[in-house]
């Protein structure tokens, strides 16, 4: 095979064939090799050297791109055409074709044709593709807000370089098409229709080319709801109990909320009914309204709240009220104890203090209350002119029945022993 008959064939070829045709030019054992086509960015620079350059001396070496001859080199001399002469550099050592500020149009067949100066000639070729690097992609979001169940979405990209492939990515797993999820033929867009709860998330587009690749994302989010509404809260207090009633509901975005009592609105326009203090009329049915102003959809859900207390329900008394009357008593009780108590102290101090001298009733008041008792009895003995040693307890014990044996036979009972003892 020529390089002249080499020549025509790409020439006839387009690029598309132009691999076929340097797999060819392999399969018909060409002298040099090279390895793999060579790819290129638009404005940079490739360079084609053979693996197998000829160890022997070279008479003439000549490159061509497609029919177009780029150089011929001598051992002394390197001639370069008008049109490659301020982009291209030769090596006459290695063979090497370096050419730079690259253009679309580089791209196709090289043919490195070598003429040994023992004669004969050698052949190869590699190929080239030049891509503009890719820029700018961007994704191009639908609209308007999408609704479950009733929204179709459109996702597009855009971007500018030569693209080879576009590629889909939801929350970083590759995108499969689907009954709703659908590509176009180029896979620059995606519809989902109807869109689901599912399809919010986190969209990657990416467009490659072998020399360049960008990422655009976008996020979907789908509406939905409200539902799976919901009232946590009591419902049978005691009368006078603080309610609260909390409402909650499925919703994207989140539902605002609206309650009614009875099927009568109220002013409450948050997730929770409060009641600080419950009375009767406050039982009764609540409803809460979930609305989602986005899907304009809204639900309910019903909460019955009962208020009980003593004789209003008939169902007896409350705990509540149990404990209530029984510190009442006891309250009752202390009470009556204390004025007992009371009663009795007075009473004998004042009549004691009739009766005795200064010093004694000192000590007696400096006394605890227990001793106050026996102190007044030992005053009433000292009234009674017999002598007492309180520091004796068996001994005041014989003194005591003494004593009360002699207030009865020489003084009449205190008046108010009768008074109290009623
Ligand atoms: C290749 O493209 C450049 C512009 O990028 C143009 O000036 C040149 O004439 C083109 N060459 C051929 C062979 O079409
Ligand atoms: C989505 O794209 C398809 C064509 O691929 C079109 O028929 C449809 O109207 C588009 N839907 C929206 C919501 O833009
Ligand atoms: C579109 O993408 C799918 C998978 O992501 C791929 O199999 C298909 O070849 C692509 N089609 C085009 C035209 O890029
Ligand atoms: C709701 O209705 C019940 C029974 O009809 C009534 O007892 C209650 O007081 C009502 N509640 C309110 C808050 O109006
Ligand atoms: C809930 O929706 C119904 C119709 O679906 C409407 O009549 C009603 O007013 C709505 N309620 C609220 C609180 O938006």
């Amino acid at each position: 095979m020529t390089a002249e008959s080499s020549i025509m064939m790409v020439s006839h070829g387009l690029y598309g064939t132009l691999w076929m045709l340097s797999c060819f030019g392999l399969f018909l054992s060409e002298d040099l090799q090279f390895s793999g086509p060579a790819n290129g960015a638009v404005g940079g620079s490739v360079v084609f050297a053979p693996d197998n350059p000829p160890s022997t001396s070279i008479n003439i070496v000549q490159w061509q791109f497609g029919s177009t001859l780029i150089l011929i080199a001598q051992s002394d001399s390197t001639t370069i055409v008008p049109e490659y002469s301020d982009r291209v550099s030769f090596d006459i050592n290695t063979l090497a074709l370096e050419l730079w500020n690259l253009r679309l149009n580089d791209s196709g067949i090289y043919r490195l044709t070598v003429v040994p100066s023992a004669g004969g000639q050698l052949t190869g070729e590699t190929s080239l593709q030049v891509f503009e690097i890719i820029t700018n992609v961007r994704l191009i979001s639908p609209e308007e807000s999408l609704i479950e169940g009733e929204s179709s979405a459109n996702i597009s990209s855009e971007g500018t370089g030569s693209i080879t492939s576009v590629q889909w990515m939801k929350d970083n797993s590759p995108l499969s098409p689907s009954n709703s999820i659908i590509f176009s033929s180029d896979n620059r867009s995606v519809s989902i229709s109807p869109v689901q709860r599912s399809d919010s998330g986190e969209y990657q587009c990416t467009y490659r080319n072998p020399i360049s690749s960008e990422t655009a994302t976008l996020s979907l989010i789908i509406n939905y709801g409200p539902e799976e509404v919901s009232i946590k809260g009591e419902d049978v207090v005691d009368l006078g109990a603080r309610v609260s009633l909390s409402c909650s509901a499925n919703s994207k975005p989140a539902a605002s909320f609206s309650w009614k009592i009875n099927g009568t609105d109220t002013d409450v326009t948050t997730d929770t009914f409060i009641i600080d203090y419950t009375d009767f009329t406050h039982s009764g049915e609540y409803i809460c309204t979930a609305w989602n102003s986005v899907t304009k959809r809204n639900a309910t859900q019903k909460h019955a709240l009962l208020v009980k207390g003593g004789g209003g329900g008939g169902g007896g008394l409350s705990s509540g009220a149990i404990a209530g009357i029984v510190i009442g008593v006891l309250v009752a009780v202390a009470g009556i104890c204390g004025l007992t108590v009371y009663l009795i102290k007075t009473k004998k101090i004042s009549k004691i203090n009739l009766r005795q001298n200064g010093p004694a009733r000192g000590a007696a008041q400096s006394r605890q209350e227990p001793d106050l008792n026996y102190a007044d009895i030992s005053h009433f003995q000292k009234a009674s002119g017999e002598r007492v040693n309180l520091g004796n307890k068996s001994e005041f014990s014989t003194e005591y029945a003494d004593v009360k044996h002699g207030g009865k036979s020489r003084a009449p009972p205190p008046p108010y022993g009768s008074q109290v003892r009623k």
